[in-house]
């Protein structure tokens, strides 16, 4: 575990040392985890979203996106690809879409959860706590809830009218019902600097998650932010890796939005303290339309292939795949 104050991590997010620091990341990430790499099969089972995230093609305002809603028969299809190809953990992931109840969901649950021997992650949006209780009760392990930016401003600029305190308080009300939470920022929206990175770390940290997600922005031409300028994948890297340093246990997975950009920066990700990988393996004729930015979700066909460009890509770098559940070891 190593302790850095916040002039050591502003050095490091300035690119002051990059190779001490990505060789101790990966140094840490090895001790805790070894070679292995976690497996996430992420189902994209709706991309409607009651939102208007101003960085965000699922925004409700956006009408060039065509909308889909997956049924529950064609969501456990998916999800008896997930465990037929031993991966660990199903995420299921949708914008805010109160059309699928809280029971809707509660069965889908409970269904998976008797029918296979998988982690099951909830990515769903901003639900009522009690909602989330009764999933937790139907058999739901994790939940993913992003704050974002550690920066209040930012927050309801981009997210208006969401309140930051409000996500806050949902984050650690997920903890206490015994979720393992994770969550995590964008890195280089428009009015962030490289304070904002050094704020996001030591607010990430302090948030003692068991996931942390952190990737570089990427412009959507059908938002807003339509003409701003993408994201560094160096300082994403560099914050991931802070991260590994000051969260050893947690999951750190390398996030499509580095594919997205440039695929080696997505295996280099892997080398440089990041433990886990999400592919997509939504059906290939929704796929395309859960449509967050740009270049994101591959065009391969079936689950069995997503998985297997998943694995290979976590073999091109010498490391191994892993189909266990991938708990995290913050508490171990
Ligand atoms: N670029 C990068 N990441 C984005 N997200 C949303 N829009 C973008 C974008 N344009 C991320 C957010 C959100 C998740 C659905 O995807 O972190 O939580
Ligand atoms: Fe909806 Fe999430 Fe996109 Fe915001 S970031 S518009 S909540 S899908």
């Amino acid at each position: 575990m190593h302790t850095l104050n916040r002039k050591e991590i502003a050095a490091y997010i300035a690119g002051k040392n990059d190779q001490e620091l990505f060789a101790l990341a990966a140094d840490e990430k090895e001790r805790i985890f070894g070679k292995e790499i976690y497996l996430r099969a992420v189902v994209e089972f709706s991309n409607h979203c009651n939102k208007r995230c101003r960085y965000c093609g699922l925004r409700s305002a956006n009408s060039e996106i065509s909308r889909y809603r997956l049924s529950r028969e064609t969501i456990l299809d998916a999800v008896q690809a997930v465990e037929e190809n031993n991966i660990g953990t199903v995420v299921l992931q949708s914008g805010d879409d109160f059309w699928y109840t809280t029971e809707y969901l509660g069965e889908l649950i409970k269904e998976i959860r008797s029918r296979y021997d998988i982690a099951i992650t909830l990515s769903v949006g901003d639900r009522g706590i009690d909602e989330y209780a009764f999933w937790r009760k139907c058999g739901a392990d994790r939940c993913l809830l992003k704050i974002e930016t550690s920066s209040q401003e930012l927050y309801s600029q981009y997210r208006t009218p969401e309140v930051f305190s409000d996500r806050l308080r949902r984050i650690e009300a997920l903890k206490a019902l015994g979720y393992e939470v994770g969550s995590g920022t964008i890195i280089g929206l428009p009015g962030m600097d490289l304070e904002t990175s050094v704020n996001d770390v030591l607010f990430l940290t302090e948030l003692e998650l068991d996931m942390i997600a952190v990737g570089p922005f990427i412009p959507n031409p059908q938002t807003p932010l339509a003409n701003e300028a993408v994201g560094s994948i160096e300082l994403s890297h560099r914050v991931t890796a802070l991260l590994r340093l000051l969260n050893p246990g947690a999951n750190i997975p390398a996030t499509s939005a580095l594919s997205a950009l440039d695929p080696e920066s997505q295996q280099q990700a892997l080398l440089r303290g990041c433990n886990v990988l999400m592919p997509s393996i939504t059906p290939q004729e929704h796929r395309s339309n859960y449509k967050i930015y740009p270049g994101k979700n591959s065009t391969l066909a079936t689950a069995a292939e997503l998985i297997e460009a998943a694995r290979n890509t976590v073999r091109s770098v010498g490391l191994i795949p892993s189909s266990s559940k991938g708990f995290s070891k913050r508490r171990k």
